[in-house]
Formats: C-alpha cells, sequence, structure tokens
C-alpha cells in the first residue's frame, strides 16, 4: 500500500513539475513563498524547518514569516491585517473553519488540480478530506492531525510514588494529593486563555459526547444550562489547587519543561505537547507516558494543521501548488508528524515508525465517526468570534473565584443564542 502511495505521489509531482515548467514561470527558487505560521517552540520550529528544507530540495524556497502565538491567536490577527495592507504572505496556516470562513469570502486559491493530480480523495483520511473542502472545491494541503485531549504524565515520579496514571477525574483527585506531599504540582498549567480553553474542552467532554456536540458543534442553546456544564465549571475551578501557586500566565512550552524536569507530574494538552518532550531528549515509555485526558479515553478531540494558499501573486502559483503536493509525500508526512506530536493525514502511514502514542491516536481517529469530536478551541466548529467570546468567559471565571457558576453558564447561553446561526 505504501508502494501505491508513494507511486501516486510520484505521479502527481511529475504532472505538477511539467504544468510549471510550460507555462514558463519564473524558477520558484528565485521568489520564495512566505509562510505565516505560528510556531516558536523548538519542536514547532524544528517541524517548520523540515517542511522548508524539503520543498527547497523540490526548489520551492520557503520564507518563515512567523508570528509566535500559541494555537494561533495572534497569528490570526497578523494575517487579517496583512490582507487589509495589501501585504499578505503567500501561504498561511489557518486551520479547519477558517479555512471554510476565509474560502466563502473567495481569499484562498483552489488546489483542485492539486488534488486532482495527487488523487487526495484516495490518499487522505476522509475525515481530513472533509475539512479542507468547502463548496466543491479543495482550499488547503493537510499536515497532521493533533489530539486535544491528551494527559501526559511523568513516568518516573509517578512510578517513584507507586502511582497509576489516572483515567478520571475521580482518580486525578485520589492522586494529587499524595503527589502535592511530595512537593510535586500535580498538574503543569498556564492561565493563558487558550490553554485554560484546552483544559476546559477535555473536562465538557468528560461529562458528556452529548454536551460537548450541543454545546459546541450544534450550539443548542438548552445544553448551556445543563447541570453537566455546571459540573465542567466546577471542575476547572477545583483543579486550580493542584496547578502549584502562584498559576502563571506562561507559554505552554514552559509547562512542559516543568513536567520533563520532574517538578510536576501530569499535564493536559494536546500531543503538540509529545513532539515538545521528545525535543527535550525524553522518551515515550520510559520517560513520560500519553493517555486520554481524564474521562475522555473512548474520543478523540482534535484538530487538523493545515496550509492554504492565498492568490496574492499569480507568478507564486506553481510554487505554491507545488508546496501543497509536496506536504503530502509519505516520508515528509511521516517524519513531520513525529517531530510535531501529530499523526499522518494520509488512510496509510507508516504505523510501524510511530510511537505507542501516535498509533493509539491513528487507530483512535480511524475506529468511527462516533470517536471523532473536532475541537472547539482549535478551530474546528464554530467561528473565532463566538469562540473568542466563549474563551473570555471561561478565562474570566477560571481566574476570579468570585464569579458564579451559573452566571457563567448564562453568558455562555447568551453568547450562543446572539451569535450562532443554527444550520
Ligand atoms: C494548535 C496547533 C498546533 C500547535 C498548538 C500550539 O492550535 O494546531 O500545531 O502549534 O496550537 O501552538
Amino acid at each position: 500500500m505504501k508502494q501505491i502511495n508513494h507511486h501516486i505521489f510520484r505521479k502527481a509531482l511529475a504532472a505538477l513539475c511539467l504544468a510549471a515548467c510550460a507555462c514558463g514561470s519564473a524558477s520558484a527558487r528565485d521568489q520564495p513563498l512566505q509562510v505565516l505560521h505560528w510556531w516558536k517552540s523548538a519542536s514547532e520550529r524544528n517541524a517548520a524547518n523540515l517542511i522548508a528544507q524539503r520543498v527547497g530540495a523540490h526548489g520551492v524556497g520557503w520564507r518563515d514569516a512567523v508570528v509566535p502565538s500559541g494555537s494561533g491567536v495572534g497569528a490570526g490577527i497578523v494575517l487579517r491585517s496583512r490582507m487589509l495592507a495589501n501585504d499578505a504572505p503567500e501561504v498561511a496556516q489557518l486551520n479547519g473553519i477558517v479555512v471554510r470562513d476565509w474560502a466563502r469570502l473567495d481569499l484562498l486559491l483552489k488546489l483542485d488540480t492539486v488534488a486532482a493530480a495527487g488523487n487526495w480523495d484516495k490518499l487522505l483520511l476522509p475525515a481530513v478530506a472533509a475539512t479542507i473542502r468547502y463548496d466543491g472545491h479543495v482550499y488547503a494541503a493537510p499536515l497532521g492531525i493533533h489530539r486535544i485531549n491528551t494527559l501526559f504524565y511523568n513516568r518516573r515520579l509517578l512510578r517513584r510514588l507507586g502511582l497509576d496514571a489516572p483515567a478520571t477525574w475521580a482518580e486525578f483527585e485520589r492522586i494529587a494529593p499524595k503527589l502535592q506531599q511530595a512537593g510535586i504540582v500535580p498538574l503543569a498549567q498556564s492561565s493563558e486563555p487558550w490553554q485554560v480553553a484546552t483544559l476546559f474542552e477535555t473536562m465538557v467532554l468528560a461529562e458528556g459526547v452529548d454536551l460537548y456536540r450541543g454545546l459546541f458543534h450544534r450550539g443548542d442553546v438548552a445544553a448551556y444550562s445543563d447541570p453537566r456544564l455546571a459540573a465542567a465549571l466546577r471542575r476547572l475551578r477545583a483543579a486550580k489547587r493542584w496547578m502549584g501557586s502562584p498559576i502563571r500566565e506562561r507559554k505552554w512550552g514552559d509547562s512542559v519543561r516543568e513536567l520533563a524536569e520532574n517538578r510536576s507530574a501530569m499535564m493536559v494538552m494536546g500531543d503538540w505537547a509529545k513532539g515538545e518532550l521528545l525535543a527535550r531528549g525524553l522518551a515515550v515509555d520510559d520517560d513520560f507516558g500519553c493517555a486520554a485526558a481524564p474521562g475522555t479515553g473512548r474520543y478523540h478531540l482534535y484538530n487538523i494543521d493545515t496550509l492554504s494558499m492565498l492568490g496574492i501573486r499569480p507568478e507564486a502559483r506553481a510554487a505554491q501548488e507545488k508546496l501543497a503536493a509536496l506536504v503530502l509525500s509519505p516520508s515528509l508526512q511521516a517524519d513531520y508528524n513525529r517531530i510535531k506530536g501529530s499523526i499522518s493525514v494520509l488512510r496509510h502511514p507508516a504505523l510501524a515508525k510511530m510511537d505507542a502514542c501516535a498509533r493509539a491516536s491513528w487507530q483512535l481517529f480511524n475506529s468511527g465517526a462516533a470517536a471523532r469530536i473536532p475541537s472547539l478551541m482549535h478551530r474546528m466548529t464554530i467561528d473565532e468570534t463566538v469562540r473568542d467570546a466563549m474563551v473570555a468567559e471561561v478565562h474570566r471565571f477560571f481566574l476570579n473565584d468570585s464569579v458564579a457558576v451559573d452566571d457563567t453558564q448564562r453568558r455562555l447561553g447568551t453568547i450562543a443564542r446572539t451569535f450562532i446561526q443554527t444550520k
């Protein structure tokens, strides 16, 4: 099967090279593509460098336009203002729902020719293929799938204290005091809004998949008064006592470092944190393990990193298409996703080359639609304005203990009622 992938891939690339030469465009290397993304941590940097180097070997220049911002909140703002100033980059990391929103405004290059030549419909996992399409056209080149509901744990610390990684929040509450007594922070966490929201969405999922879908996929207003939403909010507040004091607004990479340096025992984060642990020289199984975030073992809460092309410079098109084709090469997929902590978007990746965390993620993602939950925080569901308003409410609730649970529920419900258009 891998051979077939290679074969399809080579044919597609050959077709694209021919197209590029036929229209007599200037060498792609002469005019590097500016790529706007938000990857700044060590593993993110290594992953971006790998793509730059591989596409460079095929004559496509890559010029970094990095806007460091965990989860890309700042990068989105910069991209929008650059668009308005007529200074857009040729390539941008958009992801999920943002791809659809920009496609709707006719701001993205259609990648239909590349997708057809590369047989993307056969090559890509169907769930991935669906997220890069809008109105019958392809608008993004997918890189990898991240599992958001991952619990990373420091194996050495848990082993030393004779503790098991918790499968539920009740189990977590049982082991947390023991860790704290031993002078270890049970849960590495930052008070940065997107990081609080990432933890919170896993807690909502732990309360019920129908609750998660009702709140964040269907925008079902009644779900906002569900007592299980109150339980998730209380859970978030209760978990604060296990996060060390004070809880700082720090980068996610700093929490990873705390875990790696044996100062904290666990961390709930998307599996880009695995990439960072690996970059710090730690090994899956020996040094750290990954499990599902408590109470979410049956679900794969995910997002997909993608690159979209902005059609601002017609002469860049051949290079943009070549870049799109190249990111799906089996070897780039395997190497990139290993560095990044994500899993391949291909139907038949080299499973044997994956570590235990990646293999578990891949199997669950492909176990059926019921297991797959597009993430609110990481741009896979409702649009960014609504998401940002919700994140602000959850953040306020997290920081200020005097904000009442029912008040927050009501405010979230109002946001849903005001903004979400039912489909
Ligand atoms: C996610 C993105 C990841 C990673 C993370 C932290 O939204 O999908 O690739 O970069 O943010 O910045």
